[in-house]
């Protein structure tokens, strides 16, 4: 063994094989550990090996289906990766209960990015602004020079934004980019276009340009879907009252809010991790529009229809592609879109919204109800007595017994194995 050091250079210029040699001699690796390492599925090394820096390996996850959405009239089945029991099974409840009454009503997305360029050092504000202003047909110009592509299938580089900022290093503006990406997540497209178009800029402005990046609060590309949900299917006239009484909690408490938007991104990133977008540039920009008031707030509203039925709206930027990125690099990835059947990014993050507003329903319903722990406990049980080491066979006939006791343990699986293999009856 040697000396457990982190300060390993040169670890990218190894090959996989030296990657796991070398930290099988700091940490030891054995042999099952060596394999599960080895074990790449679809992918191959030299491929794996592309994506990211220092690979040793590939991280799975389930890939799961969500069943009964109609959106805009059209049926979908929505692949989801997530390592969180019942919350596919959640989606598919909620969608059936807004299928009843014609699923959902998705809105038209137009695929517009904001790129930011930050401008600081200005002499005369106002100046800057008017010869940024006079001179937007140049910018936009020069910025659709970059991508000759997105430009010739109707997209590119569509207006401009100039906000001012106080800062504490003094006034700043703040120059957006508004960038029509098509079927991309588009962040390559809007960085590159940003950083064209900042040499003019600073000549006109006289001012000095530090960052030019996207911004992942994409307020130009909301998603918003709407559906009622059957109150019968529901529970009742109760349940309903309890979803409406969680809303209220959600509008009035961040604490709450946060959680309550949780839910709806259990259900946004499962879909986004399946289609091989970015799920931390969906998270940040879902959470900063969730407080775009001023206040963290739920991103999801509710009311009831004359018949006591529950009518559900979600408004939630998402930036998705469907072309670009991992999306058509990634095996699975491929597969998801082809299962999604979606034709363009607006219908998939149509479908986005869809599943965030179905998986929020859900969870409100079962937290209004029975409570969240029931339908988890039962997977989770599985999994604690397969952790415990209860044969294939005998897993369920232990799950049941732990949750029938409320006693999900190692310790207690093991406990009930032992009986049964005493032949006690249980
Ligand atoms: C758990 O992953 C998600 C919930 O906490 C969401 C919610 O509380 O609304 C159940």
């Amino acid at each position: 063994m040697k000396e457990f050091r982190s300060d390993i250079s040169g670890f990218y210029k190894l090959s996989m094989d030296e990657r796991q040699k070398l930290l099988s001699e700091l940490i030891n690796l054995t042999q099952d550990e060596i394999e599960i390492l080895n074990t790449l599925g679809y992918f191959k090394p030299n491929q794996i090996d592309t994506l990211i820096e220092n690979v040793i390996g590939s991280f799975q996850l389930p890939f799961g289906l969500a069943f009964n959405f109609k959106i805009n009239n059209k049926d979908y089945i929505i692949p989801m990766v997530i390592e969180e029991p019942s919350v596919v099974a959640a989606a598919s409840n909620a969608a059936r209960f807004a299928r009843k009454h014609g699923g959902f009503m998705s809105e038209n997305v137009q695929s517009v990015m904001i790129s930011q360029i930050q401008i600081t050092q200005l002499q005369d504000i106002e100046y800057a602004k008017k010869k940024i202003l006079d001179n937007k047909d140049r910018i936009l110009k020069i910025a659709n020079e970059q991508d000759p592509l997105v430009n010739e299938l109707g997209g590119g580089a569509i207006d401009l934004e100039i906000r001012e900022l106080n800062t504490r290093k003094g006034k700043m503006l703040i120059l957006h980019l508004l960038v029509n990406v098509l079927d991309a997540m588009g962040a390559n497209i809007v960085n590159t276009m940003a950083e064209s178009v900042s040499p003019l800029i600073e000549e006109i402005t006289e001012g000095k340009i530090y960052l030019r990046i996207l911004s992942n609060l994409a307020t130009h590309r909301i998603a918003r879907s709407k559906a009622t949900f059957d109150k019968d299917l529901l529970g009742g006239e109760d349940v309903v009252e309890g979803i409406i009484n969680a809303y209220e909690f959600a509008l009035a408490d961040p604490y709450r809010a946060t959680t309550h938007n949780k839910g709806i991104m259990n259900g946004i990133v499962a879909l986004t991790l399946a289609t091989g977008n970015d799920t931390r540039a969906i998270e940040s920009g879902a959470h900063a529009f969730a407080s775009l008031s001023g206040k963290y707030s739920p991103l999801t509203k509710f009311e009831l229809d004359s018949k006591g039925n529950l009518v559900g709206e979600i408004e939630v930027p998402l930036a998705l592609g469907i072309i670009g990125g991992m999306t058509k690099i990634h095996p699975m990835a491929r597969l998801a879109l082809k299962i999604l059947n979606v034709k363009s990014a607006s219908e998939l993050s149509q479908v986005g919204a869809a599943l965030g507003l179905a998986q929020n329903v859900a969870a409100l319903r079962a937290l209004a109800s029975e409570g969240i722990q029931k339908g988890h406990m039962a997977l989770h049980s599985r999994n604690i007595a397969k952790i415990a080491g209860v044969p294939d066979e005998l897993i369920e006939k232990v799950a049941k017994k732990m949750v029938e006791k409320k006693k999900i343990r190692v310790d207690y699986a093991r406990e009930i194995l032992k009986k049964i293999n005493d032949g006690e009856n249980l």
